[in-house]
């Protein structure tokens, strides 16, 4: 078990739905983390894949040109996700309160969990669903930065540093049989670290922790 019952607490123990009860048709992340992270997407996602968006809202950041085959949504608020372009459909659901994703096994080539991993309570039981619901190598591709709502993020990154939120998504997908180790994506280095303690930094961290499906899992 990667997490200890107190490290799942958040500030805000309301329901998450309230929440996100009114759309926020922000961006949550810089431009130079989204176009990082299209390129991670550009890189690991093949034409006509089948992709799962968990934790989405009205942008998808996949790369325009790519042409996929069908795009699943899901958040929290369902007015975001009506104006996600990519999506061609989406569900409502609070994986806090149920981690159980409806999908058949092998329904997916790509499941994609975008700066979102921190407000998960049960992480372990979202990967290993995630897991039940790839094709055999399929991606799970899991993004962040070192920005959060810091009342619903999960105690255990609230009080992380960036290397340990690593660690943390590492941890989440190593408590799962069937998914491969997982490698890691950062545009940070010690320098730049650095800069960014001093108040210097050029834009936000990024970080994408890659997993796939071994063919070998199985399923659940
Ligand atoms: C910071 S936004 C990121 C949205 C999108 N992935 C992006 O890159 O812009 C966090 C998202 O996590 C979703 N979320 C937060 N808590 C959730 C929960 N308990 N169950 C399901 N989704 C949740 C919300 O719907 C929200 O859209």
């Amino acid at each position: 078990m990667p997490l200890q019952p107190h490290q799942r607490t958040k500030l805000d123990n309301a329901d998450d739905a309230v929440f996100y009860d009114y759309p926020r048709l922000v961006t949550h992340v810089d431009s130079g983390f989204i176009q990082q992270l299209t390129d991670v997407y550009r890189e690991y996602l093949q034409p006509n894949s089948h992709v799962l968006d968990l934790m989405s809202s009205w942008v998808s950041h996949l790369p325009d040109e790519l042409q996929l085959g069908k795009v699943v949504g899901h958040g929290l608020n369902a007015e975001e996700l009506a104006k996600n372009p990519r999506l061609e459909s989406f569900f409502v659901q609070n994986l806090n309160q149920d981690p159980k994703l409806t999908y058949p096994d092998q329904t997916f080539d790509a499941v994609l969990i975008a700066v979102s991993v921190q407000y998960l309570q049960y992480p372990e039981a979202i990967f290993s669903e995630i897991c039940r619901v790839l094709k055999p190598d399929g991606v799970v591709i899991t993004s962040f930065s070192n920005r959060m709502f810091y009342q619903k993020a999960i105690q255990a990154w609230r009080e992380g540093t960036d290397d340990q939120h690593v660690q943390l998504v590492q941890s989440y997908i190593r408590s799962v049989e069937g998914l491969s180790d997982p490698i890691v994506i950062s545009n940070q280095t010690p320098q730049s670290t650095l800069l960014s303690w001093m108040g210097l930094g050029g834009g936000d961290p990024f970080f994408a922790i890659i997993a796939r499906r071994t063919s070998t899992a199985t399923a659940g």
